[in-house]
């Protein structure tokens, strides 16, 4: 990020769940259907030892993100923890391996199926389903839109997500009035990215609209800079232009574009929302090679270990730590009660087209090179060996 990183702290609140036991051996196992390079086909392996029943089965998207391996590491430390039979399954990508994947977990008897969904619109034929077949479904991170079959959803408050990533950029951009604004988005097939971007956009429209920010790569958003509030349609036009689909190289090219079209009036002091951790570090290494680029604060999210190496680097400005343990346990939590026959507590509702699913949301944590120690190490998430340069 050269140059400048100045601080910024937001008031933290974490929440590590507890989950008590229930009966049965504890059994964990993990198999990625269809690998890196093997996206078309599902092959599953019962490791469970017991040659039989799964009690709770978890579908998560990729391997290919450190984002999804921290989510997979809490399942298996808690559902082994409680004693639960359990599989971890990874879609890689593709709403197909993910749609087997469930079909898998069905055939082993699962109970309940925690999913994290490659697509959200997609994956409402594998809840459907798993519905059929008698299992409680809860949408993990990202929602699953337009079918009825998602009993619950857990996640992390996306909007506040968002918020952060773009009140830091505002708290921390250079003096002065039109400063050049890259804006990058997340797939549009995850609702989660219209989510994060209505929370950036809350924030960051006044300064566009009054003339502070001038968005540099994004006719679309330039268009739409006096509304406040966007339609989700709205914000479809703007994710088409600027998504990075999740995707590393996407990412990277999509900024080398940016810059390679960009006007002397669009480079020196800059700002970037990047929307997670993968695709800052890509932005962010063709923002540090541009000569006209003397200074730029970007967002992420994750705290992935190379994005945390990042800030303490100065590479990258904030990421937003999203505590898995916590989600992770909370999912647990609420198999726990369906297995039990207990309604599970939730907190909050989130419409998916279709219906208002219960959901429970946790708070998030804002990360700069001044709390990485007391966010991440102090509260056990990372050791402090994993980091070089850490003070
Ligand atoms: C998650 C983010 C993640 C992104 C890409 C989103 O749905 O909430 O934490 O970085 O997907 O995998």
């Amino acid at each position: 990020m050269k140059k400048k990183l100045l601080g910024f702290l937001m008031a933290a609140v974490m929440v590590v769940g507890m989950v008590t036991g229930c009966g049965g051996g504890s059994t964990t196992s993990t198999e990625s259907a269809g690998g890196a390079d093997d996206s078309s086909s599902a092959k599953v392996e019962d490791t469970s030892g017991d040659g039989g029943d799964i009690q709770v089965g978890i579908v998560l998207p990729t391997k290919d993100e450190p984002r999804w391996l921290q989510d997979q590491k809490q399942f298996e430390q808690i559902l082994g923890d409680a004693g639960f039979t359990n599989q971890v399954l990874f879609s890689q990508g593709s709403s197909a391996t993910e749609k087997t994947n469930v079909e898998t977990l069905i055939s082993k008897g699962i109970k309940v199926l925690i999913i994290c969904a490659q697509d959200g619109a997609a994956a409402s034929a594998a809840v459907e389903e798993a519905r059929d077949a008698g299992v409680k479904v809860i949408a993990y991170d990202r929602l699953i839109t337009g079918t009825d079959a998602v009993d619950y959803y857990v996640t992390f408050d996306s909007f506040a997500v968002g918020e952060a990533q773009g009140q830091y950029l505002i708290d921390n951009a250079p003096e002065g009035s039109d400063v050049p604004l890259y804006l990058y988005a997340g797939a549009a097939t995850d609702n989660n990215a219209f989510i994060f971007f209505e929370g950036a956009w809350s924030v960051l429209q006044p300064k566009i609209a009054d003339g502070t920010f001038k968005i540099a790569n994004s006719s679309e958003a330039e268009a739409l800079k006096d509304k406040a509030e966007l339609s989700r349609e709205e914000i479809s036009k703007i994710i088409g232009q600027v998504t990075t689909n999740w995707d590393f190289n996407e990412a990277k090219s999509k900024a080398e574009a940016h810059l390679t079209a960009a006007g002397a009036d669009a480079k020196g002091d800059v700002l970037v929302l990047a929307p997670n951790d993968g695709t800052a570090r890509s932005i962010a290494d063709v923002f540090a090679t541009d000569k006209d680029i003397s200074s730029y604060v970007i967002s992420g999210q994750d705290s992935e270990k190379a994005s945390v190496q990042y800030i303490i680097d100065g590479k990258q400005s904030m990421t937003v730590f999203k505590d898995t343990r916590t989600l992770a346990a909370d999912s647990v939590a609420m198999a726990v009660d369906i297995l039990d026959g207990k309604e599970p507590a939730t907190d909050s509702s989130y419409n998916n087209e279709k219906i208002d699913v219960p959901a429970k949301q946790t708070a998030i944590v804002v990360v700069t090179k001044d709390n990485v120690k007391s966010a991440l190490i102090d509260s056990g998430y990372y050791e402090a060996s994993d980091f070089t340069g850490l003070e």
